[in-house]
């Protein structure tokens, strides 16, 4: 079976419907034709100060919520990223390979780097996709499904595979980026324009998963669309209905031009008590079955005890011929 590798930082409250539509959605789908690892990246949550307390509850907190959209520790392999040592082992190799220019390119980095300032900005943040690549490149990944903002990792990734294959000798194989046109960025409520973002969003443009349901109904019923009333998917001309449609459609499974059938002349009131319900639906089980997980941290635990050996298996093991290719003496 190929190899899929994701991962997602560990974010107070909870995650957004633009995590699961764009990334979670597809690892759960992927586990079932994939050997699927899947990691809550503690590791990277630390490029930017983390209170210590809140980033070990918020670590669980992830776990249960993937748990929670779907998936299996009986299919999938998931654990936390620093309870397997070789990441940042092998992310210095990478750090390596990787130029100073071609990371300082890295988009994220430049608009990240540039909110929190010179003296605010770690090193640690220029590393990060340093890190990324030695994630996915540690289990010989065929394709890493995200949404569309780490499309420029993923090309870095695919770079610093080639590079090193070049150099060292054939070892990775190149990883795909698995992103979905219609689902690789879910937009903001308030303002459809720019994604949907923990760091950029307002509270009314960002759907919180574990948000109250009549809190989410609410956002929903309140999202921006235009002064015009017809209900067509135009992503450039209608942001705002567009991405409507595109959550209604893949929560739903029904396809675009039924929903636009359907609401034809009925104007984005209706669309818009009706996709706050289909949301309310699926956002209550989910909330729901996130407390369970947290209920009972053994249980959860003992998942990621589990994930992180089986992963420290595979990790371990490519780090060993990352050592040898590279030329390090082997410890006796
Ligand atoms: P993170 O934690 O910021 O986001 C997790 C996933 O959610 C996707 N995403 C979105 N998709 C669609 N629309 C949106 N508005 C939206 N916002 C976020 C992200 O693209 C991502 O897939 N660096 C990564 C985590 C990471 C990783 C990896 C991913 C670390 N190592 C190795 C893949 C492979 C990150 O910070 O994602």
């Amino acid at each position: 079976r190929p190899r899929v590798f994701s991962g997602i930082q560990p974010t107070a409250g909870s995650f957004h419907l633009g995590n699961y539509l764009g990334a979670v959605r597809q690892w759960v789908a992927l586990q079932e034709t994939h050997d699927a690892f899947y990691s809550v990246v503690d590791l990277h949550s630390i490029t930017i100060a983390k209170d210590p307390a809140e980033l070990r509850a918020n670590t669980r907190l992830a776990a249960a919520q993937l748990l929670a959209a779907g998936v299996d520790p009986d299919r999938a392999t998931l654990f936390v990223q620093s309870h397997v040592a070789e990441h940042t082992q092998m992310s210095w190799v990478v750090e390596c390979l990787t130029g100073f220019g071609e990371a300082s390119r890295m988009t994220q980095f430049k608009d990240k780097s540039a909110k929190q300032g010179n003296d605010g900005t770690s090193v640690g943040l220029f590393t990060y996709p340093a890190l990324m690549v030695a994630d996915i490149l540690l289990y010989h990944t065929n394709e890493v499904p995200v949404g569309e903002d780490q499309r420029q990792h993923l090309e870095l990734t695919r770079n610093i595979a080639e590079r090193f294959n070049a150099r060292y000798g054939e070892l990775f194989p190149v990883p795909e980026p698995h992103i979905l046109k219609e689902t690789g960025k879910i937009y903001d409520l308030q303002d459809p324009t720019v994604k949907m973002s923990k760091s950029a969003s307002t509270p009314k443009g960002i759907v919180e998963l574990l948000d109250e349901p009549k809190a989410v109904a609410k956002k929903i019923k309140s999202a921006v669309t235009d002064t015009d009333t017809v209900i067509r998917y135009a992503p450039e001309e209608k942001p705002g209905v567009s991405n409507l449609l595109t959550v209604y459609s893949t929560l739903t499974g029904a396809g675009i031009p039924e929903l636009e059938e359907k609401y034809a002349g009925k104007g984005y009131g209706a669309l818009k008590t009706d996709l706050a319900e289909v949301v309310t639906e699926w956002v209550t089980p989910f909330r729901e079955r996130t407390q369970e997980y947290l209920g009972d941290p053994e249980t959860l635990d003992g998942i990621l005890a589990k994930g992180a050996e089986k992963a420290r298996s595979v990790a371990a093991e490519t780090l060993a011929t990352v050592y040898d290719k590279v030329g390090f003496l082997p410890a006796k």
